[in-house]
């Protein structure tokens, strides 16, 4: 079942999950290796959370990506053209396409995000500053389905997919996805696509194993919000953050480990976990540029331009539709 709702501000939002959310969090809870969809990593604490992760010296893929688009904006808004229909998928606060906005001149934007009402207050702000700018905020969860509703235009749709989000699925998700993407964008449509590179393995563990702890804080509140949507009683103090590269999956990961053996309930059922026992709660796969063009490729897009850092540890990629 697809979660597709316009924002209204003023509206109080159920907390409790559908039954669809708590059938998949049973499940993965249950499974022999537990694990819980990065999805639930953004209630309103958690996109806070991954905004001030932004914000952390080590986290370099968000101010890489900021940097690119800042030095090479306006050859990114000559390839894309204006007037497009900006579709800016996991949206978050919108900054990204915020600062493209003065280049881009989109006819519409379109920001869609998990975390509903995070995205609707960024909106509100956003709306007061660019008046003359059609939005509309759609809180959805796009990880498995994807549909437009009809209020968004379909001529020349750009979405825009930044901050390496695609990372976050394996790669036959991330085709599978940016097929879904393929079908909604017509023959003039498009990709702008910011994608982390694959590199050394400290500055990875760092990423996401910060000193300040605020990842692991991010990671730890999945359970506060699986607590919240399931009436679970994960005790967060009993867990412990990882986050390290896979060199061999060419991927960061993040599990949460149990520091003692823990019984813990859920409504309708609940587990054992032993000290020591880990929920995998998240992938970043890092690609080499040519492996991100070839994904594009087996898509049904072709790379115009691609757009990189002098240390190439991010790339921004525009593909068009193609077939
Ligand atoms: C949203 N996503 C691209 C982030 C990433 O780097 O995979 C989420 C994140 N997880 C830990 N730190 C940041």
């Amino acid at each position: 079942m697809i979660t597709l709702m316009y924002i209204s501000c003023t509206e109080d939002r159920p907390r409790a999950a559908n039954a669809h959310v708590a059938d998949e969090l049973h499940a993965s809870l249950e499974a022999h290796e537990p694990w819980i969809s990065p999805k639930f990593l953004y209630d309103a604490l958690g996109s806070k959370l991954f905004e001030a992760i932004c914000e952390l010296p080590e986290y370099y893929p968000t101010r890489t990506e900021a940097a690119i688009l800042s030095r090479h904006g306006a050859e990114i808004a000559r390839v894309v053209g204006s007037g497009t229909t900006l579709v800016d998928l996991g949206a978050g606060n919108c900054a990204k396409a915020a600062s493209l906005f003065p280049l881009l001149a989109p006819a519409q934007y379109v920001a869609i995000d998990i975390s509903a009402e995070f995205l609707c207050d960024a909106l509100t702000r956003l709306r007061q500053r660019f008046p003359h700018i059609d939005m509309h905020g759609i809180g959805m969860d796009f990880s498995s389905r994807f549909e437009l509703p009809p209020q968004v235009r379909s001529a020349r749709r750009l979405f825009f997919y930044p901050g390496s989000s695609i990372g976050n699925f394996t790669p036959s998700e991330a085709q599978a996805f940016l097929r879904r993407l393929r079908l909604q964008c017509g023959s003039d449509g498009g990709v702008l696509l910011g994608i982390d590179l694959a590199k050394d393995k400290a500055t990875l563990d760092a990423a996401y194993d910060d000193a300040l702890g605020v990842t692991s804080a991010f990671n730890l509140n999945v359970l506060r919000h699986v607590n919240e949507l399931i009436e679970a009683d994960f005790d967060i103090r009993a867990w412990r953050h990882h986050g390290f590269y896979n060199p061999a999956r060419g991927r960061v990961e993040m599990h949460l480990e149990a520091v003692r053996r823990q019984e813990v309930r859920w409504k309708g059922g609940g587990r054992t976990f032993e000290a020591g026992d880990t929920i995998h709660t998240e992938n970043s796969y890092k690609y080499q540029q040519a492996e991100a063009i070839a994904l594009l490729e087996r898509s049904g897009f072709e790379a115009t331009r691609v757009w990189t850092d002098p240390q190439r540890w991010f790339a921004v990629i525009h593909a068009q539709a193609i077939g």
